[in-house]
């Protein structure tokens, strides 16, 4: 057990908090979806009504080493200015002597922003002198980023060497949930996992047909599987080097008796775009020039029976190009079996959380994770640098 601000006494002291703030923005700049803002809150709160001073660092995007306009930090300190209904003072860097003057200049109850780490290189090298310049701008460290705890960064985990470290209320909060689901699942526990790629999910399919009674793959990656079957996917997606490790998970959840679903039926498209022409067919029909966007009607309706019959759901991947609204039904309807279901339903990565959100279900699910890469890797057993770096209870 990690120790957590709930066990350290942050009255009057700088607080270095490390927060996700990588948020998705469209094309002009503009916050698509600010839950990993809202998600902070707690903590924030938590820390100002004790009386401490919270100063925040987080990355956003992947800058190539030095300042980039757009991957500046000031439209996420307005966003966070509003949903905290406080001042936050964005600062135009993180280290150096005007941030030190600034932040020992703060007083408590005061929150100030620093610039996006990544713009100092020796951010993602763990740079011990930088995770230092960090560390010296604060008394306590409290890492909050659970959607960045898998990476071993200066501010993820070098700077735990020099300060107290302690995790968020959200840390708390992810590490809890996720780890309900994989230490001690009601069962039945089923999965669903999908996306493009089998390569992507390698390591997390081979965690999960241990675990689970029930493993669902759908989305880009089916098709790789319906390779290993020995069907031709036409123009589909699909990972041929990886037809092996679809044939190690068939035949794992073979031997272990656990029940594997593929999509019984495909919407498959002439071409890839909204308004291509569209039929519903088997998986082993896809005709040679066309592609497979979404799962049919048929799969959906199967998942969704599995998935009300589940005590435990852990959700992974969309079904189809559910961005395109053509090829968006079968994600969407596995979005609401999940809400509908009487379980713990618990759901990692970016995708999948959007797909909640426009299906208007988000409020019915048990936990909705803010990390991607970093609930998969949890999910997967592996253990989160980020986490690690804190101290034990
Ligand atoms: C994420 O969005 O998964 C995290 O913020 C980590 O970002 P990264 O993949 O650029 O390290």
């Amino acid at each position: 057990m990690k120790k957590t601000i709930r066990d350290v006494d942050p009255a009057g002291k700088r607080v270095l908090v490390r927060v996700d703030f990588n948020v998705p923005v469209d094309k002009a700049g503009a916050i698509t979806d600010d839950s990993r803002i809202r998600g902070a809150l707690p903590t924030i709160r938590y820390l100002l009504d004790k009386g401490a001073t919270v100063i925040l660092a987080s990355h956003f995007g992947r800058p190539k080493g030095g300042p980039e306009e757009k991957y500046r930090l000031t439209e996420v300190g307005r966003r966070l200015q509003e949903l905290l209904g406080l001042p936050v003072r964005k600062l135009a860097d993180c280290v150096g002597p005007a941030v030190k003057e600034a932040v020992d200049r703060a007083g408590q109850g005061e929150v100030i922003l620093l610039e996006n780490v990544r713009f100092h290189p020796e951010e993602e090298k763990n740079d011990p002198g930088f995770a230092r310049q960090l560390a010296e701008l604060a008394d306590l460290y409290v890492n909050d980023a659970f959607g960045a705890a898998h990476r071993a960064h200066a501010s993820t985990t070098g700077v735990a060497q020099y300060l107290p470290a302690v995790a968020g209320l959200l840390m708390e909060r992810e590490i809890r949930a996720l780890g309900e689901i994989l230490e001690d699942p009601r069962r039945p526990f089923l999965a669903i996992i999908g996306g493009a790629k089998v390569s992507d999910k390698i390591g997390v399919l081979e965690s999960l047909v241990e675990k689970v009674d029930t493993l669902v793959i759908g989305g880009g990656m089916a098709n790789t599987f319906f390779l290993a079957r020995g069907w031709s996917v036409g123009k589909s997606l699909s990972e041929a080097d990886e037809v092996p490790v679809a044939q190690r998970i068939m035949e794992r959840a073979r031997s272990k008796g656990v029940e594997a679903l593929l999509p019984v039926d495909v919407v498959v498209a002439s071409s890839f775009s909204a308004e291509a022409e569209r039929r519903v067919v088997a998986p082993d029909q896809i005709p040679g020039d066309w592609t497979a966007l979404d799962i049919g009607p048929t799969s959906a309706e199967r998942f969704g029976q599995a998935i009300s019959q589940a005590a435990t759901v852990f959700w992974n991947g969309p079904m189809g190009v559910f961005e395109l609204e053509p090829f968006a039904a079968g994600t969407l309807a596995i979005a609401r079996a999940v809400a509908a279901a009487n379980a713990r339903t618990v759901i990692g990565g970016g995708d999948s959380v959007a797909a909640v959100e426009k299906a208007g279900v988000a409020d019915q699910i048990t936990h909705i994770s803010t990390g991607g890469g970093a609930s998969l890797e949890f999910i997967e057993g592996k253990a989160l640098p980020g986490v690690a770096a804190l101290q034990e209870k």
